[in-house]
């Protein structure tokens, strides 16, 4: 069922259900690879809040959360880094694993991981749900990604088009009218 949020019609795109085996997929596999590890989840806010919460009930080691705030993004448009809250302290050593909702142009995730060159952590892992499916220049790619899709604009499980549609259980896209 198409929905509307501000001026824009979405259409479901990525199902509900379709979100939550991925997700425990990822967190498996994270689970595997970080056995014996203690990693820091930093969930970058606020659009990764919900997969966040979901990926880490997937999660079955021991690991400790934390949130950063990065805001880039104005409507339907990328922009540059506007506010930033700042990383945990005590990064050292340790291995990080960022969570993002989206990679669209990059810019986030290659402002953090260049905050994170300041401290001597042991490993970075970036971990996104979704990943747009176009050319980058500051960011090649997640290490690992939900899924990959073409240069959509998407709203729903976190996302938001100008803050609507964060609560969405599904992914919902852009229709071109
Ligand atoms: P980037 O810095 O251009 O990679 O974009 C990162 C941020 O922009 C993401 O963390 C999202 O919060 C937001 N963003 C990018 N694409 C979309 C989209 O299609 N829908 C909603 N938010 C998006
Ligand atoms: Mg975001």
């Amino acid at each position: 069922m198409r929905i509307r949020l501000h001026d824009l019609q979405f259409e479901p795109y990525i199902a509900a259900d379709a979100v939550q085996t991925r997700i425990a997929e990822m967190g498996s596999t994270l689970s595997q690879q970080f056995r014996d590890k203690e990693p820091v989840f930093i969930i970058v806010l606020t659009g990764a809040f919900m997969f966040g919460a979901q990926l880490l009930q997937h999660y079955s080691g021991l690991c400790t959360v934390h949130f950063t705030r990065v805001q880039s993004y104005t409507g339907t448009q990328a922009g540059s880094i506007s506010a930033f809250t700042g990383l945990p302290e005590h990064l050292n050593g340790k291995d990080v694993i960022i969570v993002e909702d989206i990679i669209d142009s990059g810019n986030t995730v290659a402002f953090l991981l260049e905050q994170l060159k300041q401290v001597h952590t042991a490993s970075v892992t970036t971990v996104a749900l979704l990943q747009k499916d176009i050319p980058r220049t500051s960011y090649a790619s997640a290490d690992m990604i939900g899924f990959v899709i073409p240069d959509y604009f998407v709203a729903g499980f976190g996302l938001d088009y100008d803050q609507l549609g964060r609560n969405l259980p599904a992914i919902y896209r852009v229709v071109a009218e």
